[in-house]
């Protein structure tokens, strides 16, 4: 076998965590042959890009999340911000603790610029992460000095990864953003041990359809993500202000800002102007660019658990999301 060079990010000589990875076509191991991955049985080989397994086409339907992870690598990383909070939304939202992940094996699925990679590697987990996008360079420029990070670029409806394998399984942000959420939602418990614990959050309906931004997204969405992007990055400042007054009005404030169409943390207490802008910006574009978008109501969550069999389940509203979360 001839060790060449890329070998993918993480990865010990003497301990290659891609043995772990799977063939997509037949399921068996995988080795390291020149620079790629090759199936043990099947000529299926799959390229390292820069480090990182790939196991999807380099496009797809999340190409807008590759363009606005890279163009914002560092904004959410607590590391960046000084502030705690990607932390606290994985502690509050899943109820884990630092203690109890150290040494367990952790499935991240949709990593985005990895602000919640961060967050699991420092606990001493061993993390496994994926995205379908090109976020997935953004999280390895971040996050590769953590030597417990296995980062793949693949999707969630064809994984190259064992079943029944992982201790927890943490999936924030992007269940409404896939082409069939009920799919993508039962796929993710394969990936769960029996006994092993989950995290999943997701738009809750009917309210988030309520929001002014589904009146023009039929037009953004269709717009390329750099022109786009463009258009975000000019107007989302200008508009900004307005909305921080308006939030700032006792009791209707947030109502009425909420018909401003910029996004807006001013409850997250940012430190300075340029986070609170680079925030807004960015997820400014992250409610414009996604092609899919599809809230869920609690009910439709129920049935959905129901039909996977989960009876230690939890499904709880956090603002604008529920988080569903439990022990497989
Ligand atoms: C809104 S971002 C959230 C990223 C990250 N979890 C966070 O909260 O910062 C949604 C992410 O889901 C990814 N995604 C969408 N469909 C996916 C799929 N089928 N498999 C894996 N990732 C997917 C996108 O590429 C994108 O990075």
């Amino acid at each position: 076998m001839t060790l060449s060079k890329p070998t993918p990010v993480g990865s010990d000589p003497e301990n290659p965590w891609y043995s772990m990875l799977r063939c997509l076509r037949c399921h068996a191991a995988l080795r390291l042959l020149h620079g790629e991955l090759a199936c043990q049985a099947c000529a299926s080989t799959y390229p390292i890009d820069d480090e990182i397994p790939r196991f999807v086409p380099q496009e797809s339907y999340a190409e807008g999340f590759g363009y606005q992870w890279n163009r914002h690598r560092l904004t959410q990383l607590d590391s960046y911000s000084g502030m705690p909070i990607s932390r606290d939304r994985v502690m509050n939202a899943s109820g884990w603790t630092a203690e109890e992940l150290r040494g367990k094996t952790v499935l991240e699925c949709g990593s985005g610029a990895g602000r919640f990679t961060e967050v699991l590697c420092e606990t001493g987990a061993i993390v496994t992460s994926f995205d379908i996008s090109s976020a997935v360079h953004a999280n390895a420029a971040s996050n590769s000095r953590f030597s417990n990070l296995r980062l793949l670029q693949a999707s969630i409806y064809d994984l190259p990864l064992p079943e029944e394998s992982f201790d927890y399984l943490i999936c924030f942000g992007v269940i409404q953003h896939t082409p069939d959420v009920e799919r993508t939602f039962k796929t993710l418990f394969r990936y769960v041990r029996p006994g092993g614990r989950f995290c999943i959050d997701v738009y809750a309906a009917p309210i988030a359809y309520l929001h002014p931004r589904h009146l023009l997204r039929p037009v953004t969405k269709r717009i390329p993500p750099a022109r786009l992007y463009g258009i975000v990055q000019k107007i989302a400042p200008k508009l900004l202000p307005l909305s921080m007054m308006l939030t700032a009005i006792p009791r209707v404030g947030a109502y009425l800002a909420r018909l401003v169409p910029v996004a807006n943390h001013r409850h997250l207490n940012l430190p300075n102007k340029k986070a609170m802008r680079d925030w807004s910006v960015l997820d400014t574009f992250d409610w414009f660019a996604p092609r899919y978008e599809r809230p869920q109501t609690r009910r439709r969550l129920q049935r959905w658990t129901k039909e996977v069999g989960l009876s230690k389940v939890s499904i709880e509203r956090h603002r604008g999301l529920y988080v569903i979360s439990g022990i497989k």
